[in-house]
């Protein structure tokens, strides 16, 4: 039997009297697309982020490959293949599309200049204009300082960096939200194509018609605690937001365990 690529057991997060996280467990299987959802405030990004190496959790366990982990930086994260598209996009604003690309992960020219730490610009812009084109982003020109693109453009620039370089899970908190129709199209295509490598994509999304036409499987969180799963095929968009709104529990229809 695999195991899961990533499991969170149990997990806590206080922010002051806040408790964002009430003891929340996730599950990412390898080759899946699983779709994180929850109302407003129901700890999805704070998930998300203990899970990427963002923000330390206050207690439980994280798993990768079923062993304990403890991700201390997004770059340790990194380091298990785990990308991750935040809410807020944390793209470097002054730095134009394709330094963004690598932010991190600069490509230095090889030979002594390789030994200066002189960076292969061209080396980058290329590998930008690429990955940009296979996410079918039409960026008039990857020079421009990333302040400069619309918020949808900026938005694509987050996901072709998570997705140019993931090998197990990418995390997407949101990414289609400032997209147009087309532009929602291919991202929703690119997560497929990401998925059939074997990888997990974790998408966090609002929009209950998008969660049912790309996830395999969906996890539900409210309140800081997973409170139901669904295989996608097999679930409605009443389902989904009842599990949410917690309209489904058996104590508000009035059915007892
Ligand atoms: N840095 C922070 N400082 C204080 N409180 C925070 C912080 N981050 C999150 N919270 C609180 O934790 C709770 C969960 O927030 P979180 O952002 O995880 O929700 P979410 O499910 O992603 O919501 P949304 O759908 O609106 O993005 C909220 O009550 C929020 O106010
Ligand atoms: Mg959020």
């Amino acid at each position: 039997m695999a195991e899961p690529l990533l499991e969170a057991r149990g997990v806590t997060k206080h922010f002051g009297h806040v408790q964002a996280l009430q003891g929340a467990d996730f599950t990412a299987w390898p080759g899946e697309v699983v779709a994180l959802i929850g109302d407003n405030g129901a700890g999805k990004s704070t998930l998300v982020k203990t899970l990427s190496g963002t923000i330390r959790p206050d207690g439980g366990q994280i798993l990768v490959d079923g062993a304990p982990v403890r991700l201390t930086s997004p770059l340790d994260a990194r380091r298990y293949g785990i990308e991750t598209v935040y809410q807020d996009l944390a793209l470097a604003p002054d730095l134009d599309a394709a330094a963004n690309l690598h932010l991190g992960r600069e490509l230095f020219r090889g030979g002594l200049l390789g030994r200066l730490h002189v960076l292969d610009r061209g080396a980058m812009r290329r590998s930008a204009v690429r990955a940009f084109a296979e996410l079918g982003v039409d960026l008039q020109d990857v020079d421009v300082p990333v302040a400069s693109l619309s918020g949808g453009q900026r938005q694509s620039v987050a996901v072709a960096r998570a997705v140019a370089f993931a090998n197990r899970i990418i995390f997407m908190d949101e990414p289609t939200a400032a997209l147009g129709v087309v532009q929602r199209g291919r991202v929703l295509d690119t997560i497929r194509r990401v998925r059939d490598r074997g990888i997990a994509v974790v998408l966090i999304s609002h929009n209950m018609p998008e969660v049912l036409s790309v996830a395999d499987r969906v996890e539900v969180l409210r309140l800081g605690r997973r409170v139901a799963r669904f295989t996608a095929a097999q679930s409605s968009v009443e389902e989904l937001v009842g599990a949410m709104t917690g309209a489904l529990d058996p104590a508000v229809n009035g059915g007892g365990a």
